[in-house]
């Protein structure tokens, strides 16, 4: 089996090289980013496909900065939309199949208490969100064989996120958590295990995929700390208005995961055991 990876040196990238060398050693892993795979560059990815053996795509690059998108929309629609065109083209032109990455943000803000499911209204309030639903529309417009994961909240010990934010932070001063606005924790792990199952179905769709239940940034960070016996840190409510940030950000976004815990028959630990794994892990090795 050999496999494309694009953004291999993204939070997600690290995560299902790791994975895979992990536990796929039959698998032969073509890991890219943009130094050497410029997906926005159709010829290149051209001569890629012409050259390698691609079984399985899987798209993790994209321009995730959701505030830089809305400063940069350009490379936003670039890398998140049209690039996601042309892989889904070529990957049609060799009947393949690609396992691309979308995000919650596509969802319209609908109510609270309603988590989405894949069929709720979409409606993105940030060019970032925008541009991703460009993206899978533009995939399934090229091809049939797809499997679209829409994720929120990764975190993970490769690349920057906020557990790694909060595990590392200084007690100096207090953590600002915003109380308001709620979602499902993803650790890029679990979601590396999703993706390496998922992707050897016929099960093609959209699916939300995270680890189980949800929360606020609040009691998130609440537990990151005690999970990692950080006692000293002191953390005050803020309501996210208070955080005059560029992109609108999504208060309620809390994704129901039953499609893929019923196509997968796996149900991923709770985000809490995630953040329980992770913490160990950065414990045992204080480097990534
Ligand atoms: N992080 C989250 O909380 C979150 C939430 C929901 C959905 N997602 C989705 O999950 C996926 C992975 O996110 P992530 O957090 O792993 O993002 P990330 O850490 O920013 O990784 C994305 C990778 O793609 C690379 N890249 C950018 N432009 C490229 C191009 N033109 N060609 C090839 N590679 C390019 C980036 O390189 P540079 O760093 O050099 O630009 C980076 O290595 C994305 O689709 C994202 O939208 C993430």
């Amino acid at each position: 089996m050999n496999i494309l990876l694009t953004g291999a040196n993204g939070m997600l990238g690290k995560s299902i090289e790791y994975w895979i060398f992990k536990n796929f050693p039959n698998v032969k892993l073509y890991s890219t980013d943009i130094k050497n795979l410029d997906i926005t560059n159709y010829e290149q990815l051209s001569i890629f496909f012409d050259n390698h053996p691609i079984d399985i795509v899987i798209n993790c690059a994209a321009y995730a900065n959701v505030d830089g998108c809305e400063q940069n929309p350009e490379i936003a629609y670039s890398v998140n939309a049209a690039a996601v065109g042309y892989l889904a083209k070529l990957t049609e032109k060799y009947s393949k199949k690609i396992c691309h990455i979308s995000t919650d943000y596509v969802y319209a803000q609908i109510g609270e208490n309603m988590p989405f499911t894949e069929e709720s209204k979409l409606e993105p309030l940030s060019i970032y969100g925008k541009s991703k639903l460009l993206g899978e529309k533009k995939l399934m417009e090229n091809t049939d064989k797809y499997f679209i994961l829409r994720t929120s909240w990764m975190f993970g010990f490769f690349g920057e996120n906020f557990l790694k934010w909060i595990y590392y932070s200084s007690s100096d001063k207090p953590l600002r958590l915003i109380v308001d606005s709620f979602g499902n924790p993803t650790y890029s792990i679990t979601l590396s295990e999703i993706i390496m199952k998922i992707i050897f179905t016929e099960n093609y769709g959209i699916y939300n995929a995270s680890n189980f239940g949800y929360t606020n940034w609040y009691d998130f960070g609440k537990y990151i700390l005690s999970s990692a016996g950080l006692t000293n840190h002191k953390i005050e409510k803020v309501q996210s208005a208070e955080l005059k940030r560029p992109a609108q950000r999504p208060n309620y976004s809390v994704m129901n995961i039953n499609k893929i815990i019923k196509t997968l028959n796996y149900t991923p630990p709770s985000w809490q055991e995630a953040v329980d794994s992770c913490v160990k892990i950065l414990k045992q090795k204080n480097e990534f």
